[in-house]
Formats: structure tokens, C-alpha cells, sequence
């Protein structure tokens, strides 16, 4: 099953979905169409409180749509702002551990362990401490936990929010590299309120009093 999945373009598609928290009466997102077909770096942008998490949780299937249909077909990871309410373990290797949900021998965890490390430039932190690491490599730690749980479609909630420049840009080119190794049909949708992270990205939308706009390039992407 997973073998399977991992070797398939993951897709969703929204379709009319509507959505409010119980209580409230106006709709958070209001017949929302969009579709990811294609692997690659997409970044949606909007306003704090426009329902940038609860949309990933539509995707995600943490919530379900009043109206509207949602189908997905993706094996998906999650990476949240905060690194700390995540991560379990007291080293990464433990970390990396608990994430990997196949029956595999000590030898092949020991290389996917290393190789996962080396995919988001960690190599040779498999003993470091948590407590260690810089706000930076814990995001990329949790982009490591997800691909070592063969995630093939990867949704990161505002990552960088926490991060200074520095960390924030390792961060931003990680999920770039990953998303343009052709080999690999890995999708990554990354929630962000920074307009200056846009140009990382294969396709931009914006979410706005609901509504998602269409996909566009980054430098074609103009902000209402
Ligand atoms: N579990 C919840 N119950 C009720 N209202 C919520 C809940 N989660 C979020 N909201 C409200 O929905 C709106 C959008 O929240 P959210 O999706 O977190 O926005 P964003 O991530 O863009 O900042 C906010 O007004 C927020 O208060
Ligand atoms: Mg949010």
C-alpha cells in the first residue's frame, strides 16, 4: 500500500467546499475550487485569521466541508510553526525513528535514517540532542520525520514564523530542492503571511475572505 502510493503523483481537489466552525453562521471558505495535480513548491498567502490552517486541515482531514467535495489521494505529512509542539523524542535518530511506519531491517533504517539527514542537511546529526538544535534545523528535522514516513505530499503551516533570516531561508531552499528533484513526485504546500517568500515557490494563490484565487507564478502573482 504504501509502496504503491509512493510511487504516484499525489493530487487533491476542492470542489464547492464550504466550511465554518460549528457556532459561527458566516462561512470561513466559501465554495473554495482548487486543484493539486502536480508535484512541486505551492504557497498560499493570506491575512492572519483568512483560514489558512483550517484549510490544511480540510486537506488533511482533521475537519470535514459543510458543502463541497474534497478528494485527495496523497500520503500526507505535516509541519507545523512551532517545531517544539511537534517534535517527541530527545535526539533526532529517536525522532526519525518513530516515523518510520514500515517493517524494515536495522540496516535499511540506518540508511534511510542517514539519507533522509542528508536530504535536509542534517548529515551526521543522528546523535545530536534536540535540545541543540537551532529553531532552523528543527523545522528541518520535521521535514526529514515526514519524508522518513514516506510522505509524498507535505503541508507546512506558516514554518518560518518562528525562524530568523537565516534559518528562515535554509528552510524555504530545503523544500525547494525537494520539490524539484524530478525523480521524486513530492508536492509540498507551504501556508505563509510573508509576501517575500512567494518567489520560492512553483505556484502562488491567495487566500481572501474565503475564497482561493487561482494558481499563478510568483512573478506574475499580484496581492488584492
Ligand atoms: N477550532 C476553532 N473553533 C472556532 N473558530 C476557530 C477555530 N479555529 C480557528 N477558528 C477561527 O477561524 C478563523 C480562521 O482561523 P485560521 O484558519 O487559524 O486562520 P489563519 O491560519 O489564516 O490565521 C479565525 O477567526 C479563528 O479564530
Ligand atoms: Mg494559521
Amino acid at each position: 500500500m504504501l509502496e504503491s502510493i509512493e510511487n504516484e503523483i499525489p493530487h487533491v481537489h476542492f470542489k464547492d467546499v464550504t466550511f465554518s466552525y460549528p457556532g459561527k453562521k458566516e462561512n470561513l471558505i466559501f465554495k473554495c475550487n482548487f486543484s493539486i495535480t502536480k508535484p512541486g513548491f505551492w504557497m498560499v498567502v493570506g491575512k492572519n485569521g483568512s483560514g489558512k490552517s483550517t484549510l490544511l486541515k480540510l486537506i488533511n482531514g482533521i475537519i470535514k466541508p459543510k458543502y463541497g467535495i474534497i478528494n485527495s489521494k496523497a500520503n500526507i505529512g505535516m509541519v507545523f510553526q512551532n517545531p517544539d509542539h511537534q517534535i517527541l523524542m530527545p535526539n533526532c535518530r529517536s525522532e526519525l525513528l518513530i516515523n518510520i511506519n514500515q517493517n524494515i531491517s536495522d540496516y535499511e533504517i540506518n540508511k534511510k535514517i542517514e539519507y533522509v539527514l542528508y536530504q535536509v542537511g542534517l548529515t551526521g546529526f543522528e546523535k545530536r540532542p534536540i535540545h541543540t538544535l537551532s529553531g532552523g534545523q528543527k523545522q528541518r528535522l520535521t521535514i526529514a520525520c515526514a519524508l522518513i514516513s514516506n510522505s509524498n505530499f507535505i503541508l507546512l503551516d506558516e514554518p518560518t514564523a518562528l525562524l530568523d533570516q537565516p534559518s528562515q531561508l535554509k528552510v524555504l531552499n530545503t523544500i525547494k530542492n525537494l520539490t524539484n528533484d524530478n525523480k521524486k513526485s513530492l508536492s509540498a504546500l507551504w501556508i505563509t503571511h510573508r509576501y517575500e517568500e512567494l518567489i520560492y515557490a512553483d505556484s502562488v494563490a491567495e487566500l481572501k475572505n474565503g475564497f482561493l484565487s487561482s494558481w499563478q507564478e510568483p512573478s506574475k502573482f499580484r496581492y488584492n
